[in-house]
């Protein structure tokens, strides 16, 4: 599959991720809201010598629920232990990881939302009551084991809180939900990430960069990465804007930060479906993406740009996009005849 530059996705072993990400509060930039609540309970937590309560973080890709899950455990002076949704299969699978976990520890479920519904049930009283309750072995030979386990905190992330059951959804304490990021905290994510990769880069150069992210910390620092490419093989030693913008146009990043799939999805209702109202269904079929994909990875970002409405009878393409893409409503309009 071709990478594209703007891709909101994490890409598998992106050791380059890994390397830039914060691990304390004060490095994490933005969610003013959720990072101080976070950092109050994370607080109390080590004064009464307890676990933290439960903690689900919600929120499109790239925003930071990784990095937050992290700094957690850091801050918690715990050991976090990782898994995805997808990989715990088996009762067995869910019962390794929670077995090696000592007391206050952080266990990182990712993709929470799609761990199977049996193992969801186990999950509750491991939750509730630190007890694992499980059946193993099978056909006729099957024994019921319980294990006590050291109290520990769940994080949890999903881009889907609502396909959660309300009983997972109700056994965490803390429920977050982070937003896209403003124009200045992005701003200053890249100078950061710059002083972290010993880059020199001007601020309306970081500003640039920060404006065509799609608000997303992930597509921002990516983006540096690409321009500190050209700057160093254009012997620039600190990036400015003007390499940034020659950069940008090189990789066709669009001025508003919008990636391809943005660009394909506005452009199919306004070609196929004269700009709406169209259902979702009819949009996923359309554009070749799972109608979850666009809720949970496109639409979110579009919907607070103003590119796109939400109505009753579908989405609706809005002025800003036309006048944006300098489309003319009629003239689409006309053309279909
Ligand atoms: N608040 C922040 N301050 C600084 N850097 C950040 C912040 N949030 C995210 N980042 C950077 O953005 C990158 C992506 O963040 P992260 O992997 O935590 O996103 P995510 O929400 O877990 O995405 P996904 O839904 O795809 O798993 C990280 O490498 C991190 O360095
Ligand atoms: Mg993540």
């Amino acid at each position: 599959m071709e990478e594209r530059v703007v891709t909101n996705h994490e890409l598998t072993e992106d050791t380059f991720e890994k390397s830039i990400r914060p691990d304390s509060f004060d490095e994490y930039i933005g969610q003013t809201d959720v990072k101080e609540n976070i950092k109050v309970f994370v607080a109390a937590a080590k004064l009464r010598n307890t676990s933290l309560d439960h903690v689900l973080l919600y929120g499109p890709p790239g925003l930071g629920k990784t990095t937050l899950a992290h700094i957690i455990a850091n801050e918690l002076g715990s050991n976090i232990k990782t898994a995805s949704g997808p990989t715990i299969e088996k009762s067995g699978d869910l019962a390794a990881i929670l077995s090696t976990l000592e007391p206050n520890d952080v266990l990182f479920i990712d993709e929470i939302h799609r761990i199977p519904k049996y193992i969801e049930e186990i999950l509750y009283s491991a939750m509730e009551d630190y007890k694992l309750d499980i059946i193993i072995g099978g056909e006729g030979q099957s024994r019921s084991i319980k294990i006590d386990l050291p109290p520990f905190t769940l994080v949890g992330a999903t881009t889907r809180a609502g396909d959660l059951s309300s009983p997972l959804r109700d056994r965490f304490g803390i429920v977050s939900k982070l937003e896209f990021y403003t124009d200045e905290e992005l701003t200053e994510i890249v100078e950061r990430t710059a002083r972290v990769l010993n880059t020199k880069i001007e601020k309306k150069a970081a500003f640039e960069i920060a404006i065509r992210s799609r608000k997303t910390p992930r597509i921002a620092n990516r983006l540096l990465k690409r321009v500190s490419d050209f700057a160093l093989v254009e012997g620039k030693d600190k990036i400015d804007l003007d390499i940034v913008k020659k950069s940008l146009e090189r990789l066709k990043i669009n001025p508003h930060g919008l990636d391809s799939t943005d660009v394909e999805y506005l452009m199919s209702i306004i070609k196929k479906f004269n700009g709406g109202p169209v259902g979702i269904e009819s949009i996923a079929s359309s554009i070749g993406e799972e109608a979850t994909t666009i809720e949970d990875v496109i639409e979110p970002f579009l919907l607070q740009e103003g590119y796109v409405k939400r109505t009753s009878r579908g989405r609706i393409i809005t002025e800003k996009t036309y006048r944006e893409f300098k489309i003319n409503e009629q003239k689409t309009l006309f053309d279909e005849y």
